[in-house]
């Protein structure tokens, strides 16, 4: 079972877009697709059409109470193949809740350890837009990370803070999840965003993804009604590039990078 996390600590960087709807185009070719929102504003969930405002339990309980099960918090979506733990406010109160447990900074790892083998084949956990527990909490159940990174002015700052974070944690432990890919968002054709873009070619020439996303205001239509792009503009250039997104990867599984020799 894969374990992606779409991670930024800087906000509004695509995160939950990409999360969500890589997810829908895995499941879509056939893919079991576990969505897990570390979010206290909920917009995984949200964008899956889901209302978490007073949905209960949620990951908050299945990470603070062991007693809860895995099949307690998971739920169905509209789209096929496709599970959410959601998430809503309630995990504000994590970080204290949890402080006086050794093992606080694992309990997502130990949580998703729980699933079946099996039952899902890739699960993807959408962070939050900070630097907090519940960070290193994905940091450290992760596998693979997915960088989203804005094209706008300071986006490479967020960029350098995760890889450090992942320099940081294999110091510590002696492992940390392959940054897997840096997917440049919001794009729009300006000079900034070209020498950005350029920038990043420099700093990732293996991990930059082929996919740019482009500023599109059906993806932000999308969300706000509750539906994955494929849903609601299946034609949009968004969706073509987050369909392709997802392609990409699911082409870079380890299990074929290594088969392929890399
Ligand atoms: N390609 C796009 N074009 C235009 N708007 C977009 C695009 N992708 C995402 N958005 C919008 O930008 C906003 C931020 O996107 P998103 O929620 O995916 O970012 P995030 O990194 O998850 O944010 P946060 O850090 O708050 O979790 C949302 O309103 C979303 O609908
Ligand atoms: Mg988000």
């Amino acid at each position: 079972m894969r374990r992606i996390a779409f991670i930024n600590e800087k906000g509004g960087t695509c995160k939950t877009t990409l999360c969500v709807n890589v997810a829908a185009r895995l499941a879509a070719r056939g893919q079991r697709v576990l969505v897990v929102d570390l979010d206290t504003q909920g917009h995984a969930g949200k964008s899956l059409g889901v209302d978490v405002r007073d949905l209960s339990p949620t990951v908050h309980d299945w990470l603070l109470d062991y007693a809860i099960g895995f099949d307690d918090v998971v739920r169905p979506t509209g789209v096929e193949n496709l599970d959410l733990v959601p998430a809503n406010k309630d995990l504000a109160a994590f970080p204290v809740a949890v402080a006086p447990a050794p093992d606080r900074a694992d309990r997502l790892d130990q949580r998703l350890a729980t699933i079946r083998p099996g039952r899902y084949d890739v699960v993807l956990l959408d962070a939050p837009p900070s630097l907090s527990l519940v960070t290193e909490n994905v940091l450290r159940a992760a596998r693979e990370l997915v960088v989203p990174v804005a094209l706008t002015y300071l986006a490479l700052d967020g960029c350098a803070e995760i890889v450090r974070s992942l320099e940081r944690l294999r110091a510590e432990r002696g492992r940390a999840p392959e940054l897997l890919l840096v997917v440049p968002t919001l794009y729009r054709k300006t000079q900034l965003a070209d020498e950005i873009l350029a920038r990043l070619q420099e700093r990732f020439p293996e991990t930059l993804s082929r996919t740019v996303l482009g500023w599109s205001v059906k993806v932000d239509e999308a969300q706000s009604h509750g539906r994955t792009i494929f849903e609601y503009a299946p034609r949009s250039s968004g969706a073509a590039a987050l369909a392709a997104l997802g392609d990409e990867i699911l082409a870079r599984a380890p299990a074929l990078r290594s088969a392929a020799g890399a």
